[in-house]
């Protein structure tokens, strides 16, 4: 029997127990061992419920009882987890993570200590819950070198811009509807600035890369300027407005952002809708392959947390290389990255297309809408961020602009 001790009784805790009461023989078939929770740690009483007997209130008592071999920390936050996950590995005790701030911040210290130790540091919840997307990277996707992660993977803004363009809702009345079913916290701000994406996709790049990929040096735009009118024009084009969390090696340089995007329907990640995630990985040698499903939620990322407890049980005495250097990567502006845009212009097209025409040059597209008829949009050609920029000083009717996938 392998005792555990569960940091947190929110959510994911909740759902961790829930899982491995649920599927207890088959869970500890596939371990080799039965799994026990001996411990879960809150500051909070839950008077009837099944953690009754093993709630505690004290971080110590985890620590100092040595037959607890693995902590699971769902806690969320970088402190006091940050504090709670290292002493467990320095005290020899295996961790496993849903928490993408505190592997964002500190994975490469975290995964030192468990490789000196003989231990693991698990974290598959931290990105894209229930979806296996880290052990697919660092374990299964050995032969090739990643070249480039495009994905979805953040639940509340997807659902919240499906939700806008299924219905035509503006961005408030989408936001105020996932608070409503519980998709979006009460502050949002993580979730809408694109702010939870950047974390994951450090984490992965991180990963695919080997070197550490700092969230802080990452470009970051979220969907709160998204209007209803954008994913009108952007129906008109078949295209879906999506959040993309993208990485991407081109020769030297390493390229990383968080902003919305058109993406053509042509693209799977386009069928990615309501809080489902969508990964596309790139390898040199596999080619293509995407990861798809619950991206969220109590169950699919307890599934993955429990997953990582499995894994631990199985090399209880064996470290699980995970490359993760604390090496900074540098990250190429993205003033040098090159997209097509849609850009939306205030006037009427008689008046102000030939204004367009000579600031971007060319153009490859001019869009009308049906009931707008004091603007309109253009596609332009490739050109890089820096030129966009610089062009679009030039012109004082810009509405909004989101590059094209
Ligand atoms: N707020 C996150 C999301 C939860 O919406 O994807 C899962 O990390």
């Amino acid at each position: 029997m392998v005792n555990i001790a569960v940091l947190g009784y929110g959510t994911v805790g909740s759902g961790v127990v829930e899982v491995i009461n649920t599927n207890p023989e088959c869970i500890s078939m596939k371990a080799g061992d039965e799994i026990n929770i001996k411990y879960v740690l809150d500051l909070r009483e839950f008077p009837g419920s099944p953690i009754e007997n093993v709630l505690v209130h004290d971080f110590d008592t985890i620590l100092n009882d040595d037959s607890v071999k693995i902590v699971v920390e769902v806690m969320g936050g970088v402190e006091p987890a940050y504090t709670f996950v290292k002493k467990s590995l320095l005290a020899g005790k295996h961790v496993c993570t849903s928490n993408k701030e505190l592997v964002a911040k500190h994975g490469p210290e975290l995964l030192t200590i468990a490789k000196e130790k003989n231990i693991n540091f698990l974290f598959e919840a931290s990105v894209g819950g229930g979806i296996p997307i880290i052990r697919p990277l660092t374990s299964s996707l050995t032969a090739d070198e990643i070249i480039e992660i495009s994905g979805i993977l953040n639940g509340t803004t997807n659902f919240i811009l499906s939700k806008m363009t299924d219905e035509g809702w503006e961005f408030e009345k989408a936001l105020k509807t996932a608070q409503e079913l519980g998709y979006a916290e009460r502050n949002p701000e993580a979730d809408i600035e694109g702010y939870d994406a950047c974390r994951k996709i450090a984490i992965l790049s991180s990963l695919a890369f080997n070197d550490n990929v700092d969230y802080e040096e990452i470009y970051t735009e979220g969907i709160t300027k998204i209007s209803a009118m954008d994913v009108a024009y952007a129906k008109k084009l078949n295209m879906a407005i999506k959040l993309l969390a993208s990485s991407k090696k081109e020769d030297d340089n390493f390229y990383a952002m968080v902003a919305p995007f058109l993406v053509d329907e042509g693209n799977p990640l386009h069928a990615v809708n309501g809080v489902f995630n969508g990964i596309f990985v790139k390898g040199n040698v596999i080619g293509d392959i995407m990861f798809y499903g619950s991206g969220a939620g109590k169950l699919p990322t307890a599934s993955a947390v429990v997953s990582d407890v499995v894994d631990c049980v199985k090399h209880i005495n064996k470290n699980i290389l995970i490359l993760w250097n604390s090496k900074e990567l540098p990250l190429t502006s993205i003033d040098e990255a090159v997209f097509r845009y849609f850009v939306r212009i205030n006037g009427k097209k008689s008046s102000k297309l030939q204004d367009v025409m000579n600031a971007f040059g060319s153009v490859e597209e001019v869009i009308e809408l049906e009931g707008a008829p004091d603007e309109f949009a253009v596609i332009t050609d490739y050109t890089s961020e820096k030129n966009f920029k610089e062009r679009a000083k030039k012109l004082d009717c810009i509405i909004s602009r989101i590059r094209i996938k």
